[in-house]
Formats: C-alpha cells, sequence, structure tokens
C-alpha cells in the first residue's frame, strides 16, 4: 500500500458510487465545497468583502509551489484554452513555420494555435512512443522549422507518458518554444518547470487539483513574461511579471476560496504520496482487468494515475453507461475506456469495477 491513506472520508461520494472519472471532473472534498460556500454568502453580502487581493497572492503562491515556479511567475486565468491562448499570441510564431501537437490532443491545446500563421502539425504516435514520434517530428529533415512544441507530460485520451525534459531540449535546440499543457499532470504526479524548462505551461483547479471550474493557472517563464494579456483589465495593466497575462474579474469570491482550500489539502498531501497512492488504485484496477483477459498498457508507458484501456474490437457501444448504471464511472475518450481514481478511491471501488466491467461484458455475449 501507499503512504497516502484512502481520504474518502473527506468527500461526500455514497459508498455504492465508484466514481473513477477524476481526468475528466473530480469530486471537491468537503472543505472546498465548504469554502466556495462562503465565498457565496459574502458575495450576498458584498459589504463585507474584503482582502480579495491577498486572496489571490495567496492561491497564486500556492499553485507556484506546486510546480516549483516563483509566484510572479504565474497567471490566474479562466481555462486552459484561455492559457494556451495567451501563449500563441506571445510567443515569436513565423508564418510557414511549424507548430507541433500530439495527434488527438484535447483541442484547448489545438484550436488556439490554429489561428497563428504557422502550419500546425499532429503527430502521429505510430508504433514507437510519444517522445519518439515528437523527436522525429522536430527533426524531420526538409521540413520547415519548428516554431512551437505544444505537448502534455501524458496524452489526455490513455495517461501514455511523454519525456518533457527530452522533448523540451530537442525544441530548444531547434530554436522552438515549449508549451506544456499540464492539465492532466499537476497534484498527480509531480512537476517540476526548472526540470522541464517551459516557456509557457497551463494546468485548471477542476481536476486534479480538486478545485472549481473556472479557474487555471499559466506559468511564464521570465523571459516570456513581457508580451501582452489576452484581455487588458484592471488588474493585469501595469503589473509585473505573469501577472499581466491575469484575467479580468480575477478576484472571484467563490473559485479563488475554493482553491485555497484545495492546493492546502493537495500540499498537504504531499504530490509524491498523491501519486503513489493514485499508482496503487491504477494497477489495482488494471489487474482487475488483465485478470479478465483484457489487455491492459505497459505501466512503464502510462502515467500513474490514468488507466486506458483499448478492448479487442473497440470500446462496445453502451459500456460506458452500462457501467454508469451499475454506479462506476468512468469515459470512452476516443475509444478508450479512461479511468481515472483520486484519493477517494478505495479496494472497494475497485471491486466494484472489475465484477460491474465483468457483468457488462458478459451482458454482451
Ligand atoms: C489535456 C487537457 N487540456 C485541457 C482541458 C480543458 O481545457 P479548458 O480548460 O480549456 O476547458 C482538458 C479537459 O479535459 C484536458 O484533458
Amino acid at each position: 500500500m501507499t503512504s497516502l491513506s484512502c481520504q474518502r472520508d473527506l468527500f461526500e461520494i455514497p459508498r455504492e458510487v465508484a466514481y473513477l472519472n477524476c481526468a475528466s471532473f473530480s469530486p471537491i472534498p468537503r472543505p472546498v465545497r465548504e469554502a466556495g460556500e462562503r465565498g457565496a454568502a459574502i458575495k450576498a453580502q458584498p459589504w463585507r468583502i474584503a482582502h480579495t487581493d491577498a486572496l489571490a497572492e495567496r492561491v497564486r503562491a500556492g499553485a507556484a509551489a506546486l510546480i516549483g515556479a516563483q509566484p510572479g511567475d504565474i497567471a490566474l486565468v479562466p481555462a486552459i484554452s484561455h492559457a494556451i491562448a495567451t501563449a500563441a499570441r506571445n510567443l515569436p510564431i513565423p508564418v510557414g513555420s511549424r507548430i507541433l501537437h500530439l495527434a488527438n490532443e484535447h483541442s484547448s491545446n489545438v484550436l488556439p494555435w490554429q489561428r497563428t500563421a504557422a502550419t500546425v502539425e499532429a503527430v502521429e504516435r505510430g508504433a514507437g512512443t510519444w517522445t519518439e514520434a515528437v523527436l522525429a517530428a522536430i527533426a524531420r529533415p526538409g521540413a520547415a522549422p519548428v516554431s512551437v512544441v505544444a505537448v502534455s507530460p501524458l496524452h489526455w485520451t490513455d495517461g501514455s507518458l511523454v519525456d518533457i525534459a527530452a522533448v523540451g531540449e530537442a525544441a530548444r535546440a531547434a530554436g522552438a518554444a515549449l508549451v506544456v499543457d499540464a492539465t492532466q499532470a499537476v497534484a498527480a504526479m509531480p512537476v517540476d518547470v526548472a526540470r522541464w524548462q517551459p516557456d509557457f505551461l497551463a494546468f485548471p483547479t477542476y481536476k486534479w487539483c480538486l478545485g472549481s471550474y473556472n479557474l487555471a493557472f499559466l506559468y511564464a517563464a521570465p523571459h516570456r513574461q513581457g508580451g501582452q494579456p489576452l484581455d487588458p483589465n484592471g488588474y493585469n495593466q501595469g503589473a509585473a511579471g505573469a501577472r499581466r497575462y491575469d484575467m479580468g474579474e480575477r478576484n472571484n469570491l467563490v473559485t479563488l476560496p475554493m482553491a485555497e482550500a484545495a492546493l492546502d489539502l493537495v500540499q498537504g498531501w504531499g504530490v509524491p504520496a498523491i501519486a503513489a497512492r493514485l499508482a496503487w488504485a491504477t494497477d489495482r484496477l488494471a489487474e482487475a482487468a488483465s485478470g479478465m483477459g483484457l489487455p491492459v498498457p505497459d505501466p512503464a508507458g502510462r502515467a500513474g494515475h490514468i488507466l486506458g484501456l483499448r478492448l479487442p474490437g473497440g470500446l462496445p457501444t453502451g459500456l460506458v453507461e452500462g457501467l454508469a448504471a451499475e454506479d462506476v464511472h468512468v469515459a470512452d475518450r476516443q475509444g478508450v475506456l479512461r479511468i481515472g481514481p483520486h484519493v477517494h478511491v478505495d479496494e472497494a471501488d475497485i471491486a466494484q469495477f472489475g465484477t460491474a466491467l465483468r457483468n457488462c461484458l458478459a451482458n454482451r455475449g
């Protein structure tokens, strides 16, 4: 087992629900809900509003600490699409240069690039690893120069890993910027900007960080902090460092207290302990699947917190709904059965997953 015990008591998940879809939308722990409710109560009595700048700064510092950054390197933004669009606006992207992303990447790390003057290239994985494919795409003889490599540390559909340090090194050697969508990584696995050296890196609070929707963070490397925000506003006007990319209506009375409470919990547990607990859970879930003869991915090639099952013959229609009917909640991401447990998941959830999957597959003959 792992050093971090099951945290189910902090969540409001009925015993009969096995919630394994945190890569989509995590449940929030009770202290996070309560912090949001206190914030909403203050909005009902606005004369009580005080110290919201200090709150924003505490959240900024908490986000920075999670990725080994300084608070002044972090902007508060509403979504990953906004963060990536900010990066796209502030990187040198010559006409006809190439911007690389992983094939079947999440749209928030694709669509903003399509508004630039570059040719946006989806790198197919092929028979090897994502890392090999991206390195080969950067170095492809005769191809246009690469201006940006926009990647994730793990593919959002199945958790397959990308070696960001290696990709970043190759990008820098090629004169390209490195932009990391760390949505599926931060708080679930160690992330260190000193090691990866991204130009920009973004992550939201609503998945692995256990916070609300509509609040995300954009890390900007010190040499990328002189750019323009997407939305000039009173918060970012004249601000120094990454604060110059802060969003309008930044001092949100509901999402910021939720983020503060969530980041406190995450820091208290420690990311290595969270990662170890989630790796324990996905290993057991993989055992349950392989015990019924299903192929499972090599643990060395996937992140510890996401298990993506590719069923022989493809994902049967209605399987996700069938599992949900047995209160086992997972996702279909491009034909992959994506399973993402968080620290509330225990042995009973894993057993329930195994039974429900067996039942659903048996019902299909
Ligand atoms: C890899 C990745 N990026 C971004 C997002 C969310 O982006 P946004 O905050 O723009 O909705 C998700 C959500 O599933 C994701 O998996």
